[in-house]
């Protein structure tokens, strides 16, 4: 096969150029990870906002761990643009990282991976050999079925003309010991040399192992899986956490309890799932189970239950409110945190909206307070507190992102502000002891 395949460079020569299509919380990373790692990078985003921010050398995704590695404005080998031809043209290696989203009725939304497909394919000349690698996390199957049709469009070959390979992104956002440059890698390729060719050029990325595993399919599906058994998992924590209270057992005994066994596998309940992956990944693995006729039922229950936590929480402030006598149409409720998780600074389909999107329709006035968020991502019906410290009047505080900005308050302080004195650690992480010694009255997800 290796006479007869034509790759963009031969194995003697080094692979030099990378384009990167999609420059968001995956890609941009990539970008900087591969002109780290020595290579001359095209990076493309159809957003010319997004363009002309990293061309300033700033950030434009939510992710602050990069704040400080964005290439300076005229950095050997950094180039920036709308034009996929340019990287294309320059590249011997595209990799795709766009958004990969469910519709407002949970289907997968493939348009991105289509319109980027696209806008590679329609500029590849006959016999160029370029090798183009989708990373967004997709359900198995969908590479080939985006891709091949594009390419028969254009009059390419698969095999001949060109080669597409997948290699999920597997980096943690804010998490710099998995990082873009230390994360393990997969690679599923048609063609037993491409996927060779891709490994010795993502180990020139990462220090992580990268394994080529076979098929196109085998790749995607790993992928998808890793966030499905987070969510499966998670999502048997949260249903605990309902069950247990009432039962009249706090769930953190029984969670402390358990961890006592060597293979028990700890997580702790909070006020749903949120982000990019886990709330959206399940679906595609849903979808396409059910393509070939076969029910997904636990990873569809999972989903059940970790989307509607935040409807579960906020059945259980209105009890706090009512049995503290304070109505929900004159109460101050105050969210401590909004992005999704913990230090990280992405607030994309965090829970915290949905829990408040329910306060709200229960006229509760809802104030949140998040160091790690601008001021302008919020709904307008929510107030924005800027100055913890000077925060006043309120019946009830909910934690709901464990940031330690959050965690570590002024307790004391703040309970002398209070109307109520009522609290809801809505993800385990506070000192409830410490809090009831200062007066506090406390609550906790999981807690009878
Ligand atoms: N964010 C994460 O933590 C994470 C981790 C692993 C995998 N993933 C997966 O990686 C993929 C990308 O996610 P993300 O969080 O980086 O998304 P993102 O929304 O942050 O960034 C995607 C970028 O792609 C651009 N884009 C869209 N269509 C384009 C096109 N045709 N050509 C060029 N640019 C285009 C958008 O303008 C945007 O800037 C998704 O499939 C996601 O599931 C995400």
């Amino acid at each position: 096969m290796s006479g007869e395949t034509k790759l963009g460079l031969s194995n003697k020569n080094e692979i030099a150029s990378v384009g990167i299509i999609g420059l968001g919380y995956v890609g941009l990373p990539t970008a900087i990870g591969f002109l780290d790692a020595g290579f001359n990078v095209w990076g493309v985003d159809v957003s010319e906002r997004v363009v002309e921010i990293i061309n300033r050398g700033e950030n434009p995704t939510g992710d602050p761990e990069i704040n400080d590695i964005i290439p300076k404005p005229g950095t050997k080998n950094w180039n920036i643009t709308t034009d996929t031809r340019e990287a294309v043209e320059n590249c011997e290696i595209l990799l795709v990282t766009v958004p990969t989203p469910v519709t407002p009725d949970l289907k997968p939304d493939l348009k991105y991976v289509i319109s980027a497909g696209e806008n590679i394919f329609k500029c590849i000349s006959s016999n160029s050999g370029k090798i183009v690698v989708l990373e967004s996390t997709v359900y198995p199957g969908v590479t080939a079925q985006s891709w091949l049709p594009l390419i028969e469009k254009y009059g390419l070959k698969e095999g001949v003309d060109v080669h597409i390979a997948y290699c999920p992104e597997r980096f943690n956002p804010g998490d710099e010991a998995n990082g873009v440059r230390k994360v393990a890698r997969v690679i599923g390729s048609l063609n037993k040399e491409v996927g060779e060719k891709l490994v010795s050029i993502y180990s020139k990325l990462t220090v992580g192992r990268v394994d080529y595993v076979g098929k196109i399919e085998v790749a995607e599906a790993a992928k998808v899986i890793e966030n499905v058994q987070r969510d499966i998992n998670i999502a048997l924590v949260n249903e605990l956490a309902r069950i247990f209270p009432a039962l009249n057992i706090d769930i953190e005994d029984v969670l402390n309890a358990a961890a006592t066994k060597w293979n028990f596998h700890g997580y702790t309940p909070g006020v749903g799932v949120g982000g990019h992956c886990i709330p959206v990944d399940p679906y595609y693995m849903i979808q396409r189970a059910e393509q070939v006729g076969i029910p997904a039922e636990l990873i569809s229950a999972a989903r059940a239950v970790n989307r509607t936590m935040p409807l579960h929480v906020f059945s259980v402030l209105k009890e706090i409110l009512y049995t503290n006598e304070v109505p929900a149409n004159n109460s101050n409720v105050l969210l401590l945190g909004w992005s999704y998780k913990a230090e990280v600074r992405d607030h994309r389909e965090t829970p915290a909206e949905h829990l408040a999107l329910a306060l709200n329709e229960s006229n509760v006035n809802i104030s949140v307070w998040d160091p790690h968020l601008e001021n302008d991502v919020y709904p307008e019906y929510v107030n924005v507190i800027d100055d913890i410290n000077a925060a006043e009047g309120f019946d009830l505080v909910v934690l709901v992102t464990g940031h330690s900005a959050c965690i570590d308050i002024d307790w004391g302080n703040l309970f002398t502000r209070m109307r109520k004195p009522l609290i809801y650690d809505g993800r385990r992480v506070l000192d409830i002891k410490k809090l009831d010694e200062i007066g506090w009255k406390t609550y906790a997800i999981g807690k009878p």
